[in-house]
């Protein structure tokens, strides 16, 4: 009997998962199915017992629901715990099981640009909102060495870093703070909404006093490049978009739910055309 996996959001009209999944359901010959559900905020816990009730195999999380899921979970992964956010579900025996794979597959397609020691490079993440939280807790549990935090509200980067308990050394940063002391970082992450379409004009971080050969990460991916990419990869930066990200926490997501490695650059080729 074939499988069916879903997404609940509100809204998910513009979601590139069902194509990026389907895709790699018939190009690995997996006889399943995923589908976009439009879930309203009141609906939640009505959709969560109706995907216990029908038996879908799994199913991915977004806006606005990562937090609220949680509450209707039978069991929580302690990364997604620490994150406060679970973008995957996966039904083992009619029992939820909730994880979080935007962080990790942050961390994978950051890695493929800035190496494999990527850890011991000073980073700085910009924003303190729920992605810059899935952002640095991966990193930090992952061992990363430095990761200061800037933010528009201080006191939220202060808040991120004082609920860790790693060892990874971090400072709150105001942007104007990060921007003045912007070369001592090697990798530099922006995580706000800073640049994202339609507001295509506005800059998270003036990049002025960046060294070149900084790596510049954006998660955004619409635009695929923003302002602050194009201007960093001017100024000679190695920079990334938002794609791996979203590609990154689809494949941990599938190979969660399948037990099958997905093709991961079709899966990229495959969200860039639905971009493109
Ligand atoms: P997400 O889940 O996408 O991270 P969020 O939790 O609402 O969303 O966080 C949004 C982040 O983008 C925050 O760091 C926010 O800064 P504040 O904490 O100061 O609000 C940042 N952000 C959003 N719009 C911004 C803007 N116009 N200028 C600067 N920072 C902005």
């Amino acid at each position: 009997m074939g499988k069916l996996f879903g997404l609940l959001g509100h809204p998910v009209g513009h979601s590139m998962s069902p194509i990026m999944h389907n895709d790699q359901f018939s190009f690995l010959g997996l006889d399943c199915y995923y589908h976009a559900f439009d879930v309203h905020p009141n609906e939640l816990e009505n959709a969560v017992n109706g995907i216990k009730a029908l038996g879908l195999s799994g199913f991915n999380v977004t806006i606005p629901h990562k937090v609220e899921i949680m509450k209707y979970l039978d069991e929580i992964d302690e990364e997604a715990l620490q994150i406060g956010a679970v973008n995957t579900v996966v039904n083992r025996d009619g029992k939820l099981y909730g994880y979080n794979t935007d962080g990790k597959g942050f961390a994978v397609s950051l890695q493929t640009i800035a190496g494999a020691d990527f850890l011991n490079k000073k980073m700085l993440i910009v924003g303190a909102g729920g992605a810059a939280r899935g952002v640095f807790v991966t990193l930090a549990r992952m061992g990363a060495n430095a990761i200061d935090i800037a933010n528009r509200t201080v006191e939220k980067a202060e808040e991120l870093i004082s609920n860790n308990p790693y060892r990874v050394q971090s400072n709150a940063r105001s942007i104007k703070e990060a921007e003045k002391n912007l070369a001592e970082y090697q990798i530099i992450i922006n995580t706000t909404s800073v640049g994202m379409s339609p507001k295509i004009e506005e800059l998270p971080l003036q990049l002025t006093n960046m060294q070149p050969g900084t790596i510049l990460s954006d998660i955004i991916y619409n635009p695929l490049e923003t302002k602050w990419l194009k201007e960093g990869k001017i100024a000679g930066a190695v920079t990334q978009n938002g794609i791996g990200m979203f590609v990154g926490q689809g494949a941990l997501a599938f190979e969660m739910w399948t037990k099958e490695k997905p093709d991961y650059n079709r899966m990229e080729q495959i969200v860039m055309k639905q971009l493109g």
